[in-house]
Formats: structure tokens, C-alpha cells, sequence
């Protein structure tokens, strides 16, 4: 009998991460599944001992639980530690492990989407989340040399900033003052939910300043283009949506898990094909 490994979050109807796993699965000939498995917030501690428990191997932890999850686990990672959140666990030795593979995820989706060198890069990250943060650390530990933060509160960009364990210099920016220089950035990344379905219409940004050539990654991937990336596009940038980020998150764990390397595009294709969308990148 194959291994048993899920993904916990709240909810979790909508992740597409059993769909892509279990076609990864199948396509080596793994006997392995991968379940859906609702866990509130309350039941969390009991989650965890359960996934122990009855031998699960390997499972995703999605939102709400990414933090809240850290001091159940016997061992976290350092990168994961850095970042204070785990997306994926990992048993090891009989040890539930904790791994963070949303920021290592979205910088292998970026080598391969646009560039495999991104250290002289000029980049500057809209937002200030967990997500700007697993992205924003996990650069610093690339060697990427310049990252600028905007964001609606720049407080918390601040404190995004001070709280990175790795040496690091970036300036925080007011909105405003982002727009009107954007054309110093080689790279913006958008980590904000704004421009998510429904509200398609809405940018956190203005793009009127920037240069062509430059590149321009949304991480979100509902819709494929957002506003953001249509109008950047018009000015001239190159763009990718989320689902690079997404997909290499999962092709991570994957890899934790079975030591085995899934097929990237059919990947990409099947979760494409399930959001209705044609073209992926
Ligand atoms: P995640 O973990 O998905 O990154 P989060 O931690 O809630 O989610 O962060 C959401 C990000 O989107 C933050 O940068 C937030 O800005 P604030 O720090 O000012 O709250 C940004 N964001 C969300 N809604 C926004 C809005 N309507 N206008 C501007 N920024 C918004």
C-alpha cells in the first residue's frame, strides 16, 4: 500500500493541491494519495498529533494554520523558522519536520519563467503579508541585493524588514512615493490580494512609471492576468501570474516527499485546465 499524505487548512474545499499531487502521483505510478482534511482552528493541536499518529507522511498547511502550527512540530526548518510559517511537513525519522516552500517555490517559478540569475536584480515587493514575507526572506537568502517594500501600511513593512534574520537593506516606501519612482525596478512583485476574483478590476498600484523591459510577477492566479499585470503589460513589462508559485511549491514538497521529481508541466496543465484558463504563463 502507497503512503497517505493532505493538506490541513480552513477552509479547504477549494485547494487544488489534490488534484495536482494525486495526478503527480499517478503519472510516476505512485501508489501514494493525497486528501483534502478540514481542520478548524480549535482542532488544530489534534490535527497534528492525529497526521503523527497514523503515519502520515508528508502534508501542506494552508491558511489559517501556517503559523499557529510552528510549536506542534518536533523540528522546523531554519529558512522556514526565518519566515515563522510552515507550508509543508514533512515526517522524518518519525519526526513531523516543518518547511517553508511558498518563497523557495516562487523564486524557482521566477528562474524558469523569466531569468535564472536575479541577483543584480532591482526589485520592489508590493505588500507587506506572509506572503511578501516568505517571498522577501527567501530572496535575501538568494543573494538578490536590492529589495524595496511598499505597502498600505508601511509599518508592517518595517517590521518585515527588521524582523529578517538574514543581512539585508531595503528601503520602505510609501505608496505613492513607489509610483512615481517604479521605473528603478528591474522587477515588481505583487504579493497583495488585490485584483483577486471578484474585484478584477482593482490594482494596488499604478504602473504609469515604469520601464519597458521590466518584469512584473502577481502571485495571485484568479484571475490568470490580473489588472495589474494587463496595464504593465500595455507599458511595455514582461509578466507571470501565480500558478509558477504555486505549482513549485508543490513540486518542493513533492520532492520531500516521494525524493522523486513530478512533471512541472503537466502539472501546470492540469491545474490551468481546472481553473478554465488556456494559457499558463
Ligand atoms: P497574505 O498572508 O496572503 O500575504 P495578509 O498577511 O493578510 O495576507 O497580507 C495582505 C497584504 O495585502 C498586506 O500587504 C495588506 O496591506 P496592509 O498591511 O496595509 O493590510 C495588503 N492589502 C490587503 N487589502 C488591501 C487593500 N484593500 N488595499 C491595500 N492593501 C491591501
Amino acid at each position: 500500500m502507497g503512503n497517505l499524505y493532505g493538506v490541513i487548512g480552513d477552509p479547504i474545499a477549494h485547494s487544488l493541491s489534490p488534484l495536482m499531487h494525486n495526478d503527480a502521483f499517478r503519472s510516476l505510478q505512485l501508489d501514494h494519495n493525497y486528501y483534502p482534511f478540514h481542520v478548524t482552528p480549535s482542532h488544530l493541536p489534534d490535527a497534528v498529533k492525529g497526521m503523527k499518529a497514523l503515519g502520515v507522511n508528508g502534508f501542506n498547511v494552508t491558511i489559517p494554520h501556517k503559523v499557529t502550527i510552528l510549536p506542534l512540530l518536533d523540528k522546523i526548518d531554519s529558512l522556514a523558522n526565518a519566515i515563522g510559517a510552515v507550508n509543508t511537513v514533512v515526517r522524518e525519522n518519525n519526526e513531523l519536520v516543518g518547511y517553508n516552500s511558498d518563497g523557495l517555490g516562487f523564486i524557482r517559478a521566477l528562474k524558469e519563467e523569466w531569468k535564472a540569475d536575479l541577483e543584480n536584480e532591482k526589485v520592489l515587493i508590493i505588500g507587506a503579508g506572509g506572503a511578501a514575507k516568505a517571498i522577501y526572506y527567501s530572496l535575501v537568502y538568494d543573494g538578490v541585493q536590492t529589495i524595496d517594500i511598499c505597502n498600505r501600511t508601511p509599518e508592517r513593512a518595517v517590521q518585515l524588514v527588521q524582523s529578517c534574520p538574514y543581512p539585508s537593506q531595503s528601503n520602505v516606501l510609501l505608496m505613492e512615493e513607489a509610483e512615481e519612482n517604479l521605473g528603478e525596478y528591474t522587477l515588481l512583485i505583487q504579493t497583495t490580494s488585490i485584483g483577486m476574483i471578484p474585484n478584477i478590476t482593482d490594482s494596488p498600484i499604478s504602473v504609469q512609471n515604469i520601464k519597458p523591459g521590466t518584469h512584473v510577477v502577481d502571485i495571485i492566479y484568479n484571475p490568470f492576468e490580473t489588472m495589474i499585470l494587463k496595464e504593465a503589460k500595455q507599458k511595455g513589462a514582461t509578466t507571470s501570474n501565480g500558478l509558477g508559485m504555486f505549482i513549485y511549491q508543490g513540486a518542493i514538497a513533492f520532492e520531500k516527499w516521494t525524493g522523486q521529481t513530478p512533471n512541472i508541466n503537466r502539472m501546470k496543465n492540469i491545474v490551468a485546465n481546472h481553473l478554465g484558463g488556456n494559457s499558463i504563463c
